[in-house]
């Protein structure tokens, strides 16, 4: 992973948490682990070593949870020169690397990635930060990690639901450039996404541009999460997001029908949703889509593919928005 100030290396493979020690920042005598109980996955820092164990759950990515991270960190004496090392999902990697970028103006910290979803997406690229009573992600820094570490050995005891839910997120890499996603072994696919993210967030660490691409099928997905109570995983809410927007892209004349059935056949080769779920009506996910950060004055604004890739389309016309709603039925 290349950034213009500097470089951090991300190892995929089976048992890559064991290879710690070869990645913490030359002269840390202490590793805080962030993690949590339900997490089995021991890490070996090889400096002196402890635990600070936060809950589970998007109730508990917040403000008092870094709080209470960064209270220990000092009780225990952690210093700028130490480093933290968080160890799980994407909640674990966004609230232990904004507890890093905070503490001390900014500690190193290692990702220890044990989830799909984490390991193509929020463990990669820098984006910390935790939840508002106001909204999701509202306060957080861009920090880069010191390395990653994807373990593929910890996918395999995934529940089921959870790795399919992965391969929502993966997904959106085909449509990216990741060219035969589809029948690639599973540390071979994490890698060839890694690898897609760190090109992007490379040229555009504070998403200003293409970065902003890793949305693909977002927009839609995170309305789909939020009128949907959370009833769908957040992959499986991408799935249908990418279906969504590959139906949208065709309805705007930007791709033909093959194109939106590649984005079909991957989305059911991998087992995930295509339709919108029962219940979820279209009148309130446009609203929620209307909120959505993404979406600015004069129509909505999305991710969209067409003749020359993904591009950010804006002024999307609302009637085509809500036939294609109707089209996910
Ligand atoms: N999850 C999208 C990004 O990291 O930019």
């Amino acid at each position: 992973m290349s950034l213009a100030e500097r470089t951090y290396r991300v190892l995929v493979g089976f048992g890559a948490r064991h290879r710690l020690c070869e990645v913490l920042p030359v002269g840390a005598t202490k590793a805080a682990i962030v993690t949590q109980e339900g997490i089995p996955w021991a890490v070996d820092a090889g400096i002196e070593q402890r635990s600070f164990l936060i809950d589970d759950g998007e109730d508990a990515k917040n403000l008092e949870t870094v709080e209470e991270l960064c209270r220990g960190f000092a009780r225990w004496g952690l210093t700028r020169a130490d480093v933290v090392v968080a160890v799980g999902g994407g909640m674990v990697t966004d609230v232990a690397g904004f507890a890093a970028a905070a503490y001390h103006r900014g500690t190193a910290v290692v990702h220890v990635s044990t989830t799909l979803l984490g390991q193509v997406d929020a463990a990669i690229g820098g984006k910390t930060g935790v939840n508002l009573p106001e909204g999701k992600n509202l306060v957080g820094a861009f920090w880069q990690p010191s390395a990653v570490l994807c373990d593929i050995e910890t996918l395999g005891t995934l529940p089921v639901r959870e790795q399919r839910s992965g391969r929502g997120e993966m997904a959106k890499y085909a449509f990216l450039g990741v060219d035969g996603l589809r029948d690639m072994a599973l540390d071979e696919a994490v890698a060839a996404c890694v690898a897609c993210k760190a090109r992007i967030v490379g040229s555009d660490e504070r998403e200003s541009g293409e970065r902003a691409l890793l949305n693909y099928g977002h927009t839609l997905a995170h309305a789909v999460e939020t009128v949907g109570h959370y009833n769908l995983r957040h992959g499986e809410a991408v799935a249908v997001g990418l279906v969504f927007a590959a139906r949208l892209a065709r309805r705007l004349g930007r791709i033909d029908d093959q194109r939106v059935r590649d984005h079909e056949d991957l989305i059911c080769a991998y087992g995930l949703p295509d339709r919108l779920p029962e219940g979820v009506e279209a009148p309130a996910l446009m609203a929620a889509m209307a909120h959505d950060k993404k979406v600015t004055g004069g129509g909505f604004t999305f991710v969209l593919d067409g003749p020359a890739g993904l591009q950010v389309v804006k002024g999307v016309d609302p009637a085509a928005v809500g036939d294609t709603l109707a089209e996910m039925r």
